[in-house]
């Protein structure tokens, strides 16, 4: 590959509410004048550090990919009301076009470098508790194995589904809507479909937590990797950075992590992964 060819590149979980974080968002810079981004939600939880974050890779990257984490969506105490909820998610859209970022209520951006074409498709889909059947026959059970082994993610307090009445509501509007615009997308080009919740309950099987995978996506995108012709898939929100295979298609989980979650997986700090051109597999 020539230098000037650019990549289409992906990153999440970035964090920058923790100082070393921050610093190595500082330090991201493309390898060429043409590299994509992909950014694929849990830049931070407050909305300034999330337009820096963003603001500063959208000067250095030729196009900037958000979609949203949970993180981001999570409301604090101080916040407005307007801030929460499907507005959060409307405000933080706002402002990545004010930057320039590209969000799931764009256009799909079609990457034409060295292994396109390919649409690059952002989703905001949420989770609906069914990857929770790994640990118990009903969501309420499932909750409940969650609470008793102390394991309970912070949006069952700070994650407001406004004015949806749940969570799992407001998914379910999500997935709804996508598929149907989905469908409408000619259906020549390969796709590259970004979630920060992986689209398939088997990455889950590797937390080392179980009752967490509750929290981590829907049973209804199982089948979509398929269905909408993915090239690759990307992901975060697991805090396990791995590349998988499932019925031939490259699932890439691409978060940067925390500080002592890095620490714990050894070798240096979390660049950048390379989505398209392909890197050869063995
Ligand atoms: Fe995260
Ligand atoms: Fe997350």
């Amino acid at each position: 590959m020539a230098v000037s060819d650019g990549a289409l590149l992906a990153i999440g979980d970035l964090h920058v509410e923790h100082p070393e974080n921050r610093e190595l968002v500082q330090r991201l810079e493309p390898q060429t004048a043409a590299d994509w981004l992909i950014v694929c939600g849990d830049v931070a939880d407050r909305i300034e550090d999330v337009e820096w974050a963003l603001g500063l890779l959208r000067e250095r990257f030729a196009t900037v990919i958000w979609a949203p984490g949970n993180h981001e969506l999570l409301s604090h105490d101080d916040d407005p009301p307007e801030l929460r909820g499907e507005r959060r998610y409307r405000h933080l859209v706002e402002a990545c076009r004010r930057l320039g970022v590209l969000t799931p209520e764009d256009p799909y951006p079609i990457w034409d470098g060295l292994g396109g074409p390919a649409r690059v498709v952002p989703l905001f889909l949420l989770y609906d508790y069914s990857f929770g059947a790994n640990v118990g026959a009903t969501p309420a059970e499932a909750l409940e194995r969650a609470y008793e082994a102390g394991v309970v993610c912070v949006d069952e307090f700070l994650l407001h589904p406004d004015p949806y009445p749940s969570r799992a509501a407001w998914c379910e509007a999500r997935v709804r809507q996508t598929e149907q615009r989905l469908a409408e997308v000619e259906p020549v080009l390969p796709a590259v479909l970004v979630n920060h919740f992986p689209l398939i309950a088997e990455p889950t099987r590797v937390l080392r937590y179980p009752e967490f995978a509750q929290w981590c996506g829907t049973v209804r995108t199982a089948d979509w990797h398929r269905r909408f012709r993915a090239r690759a898939v990307v992901y975060g929100h697991l805090h396990i950075p791995r590349t998988t295979w499932h019925d031939g298609v490259r699932f890439e989980e691409v978060s940067m992590g925390y500080p002592r979650e890095r620490r714990g997986w050894g070798g240096g700090p979390r660049a950048p992964r390379r989505i398209l051109p392909e890197v050869a597999h063995a």
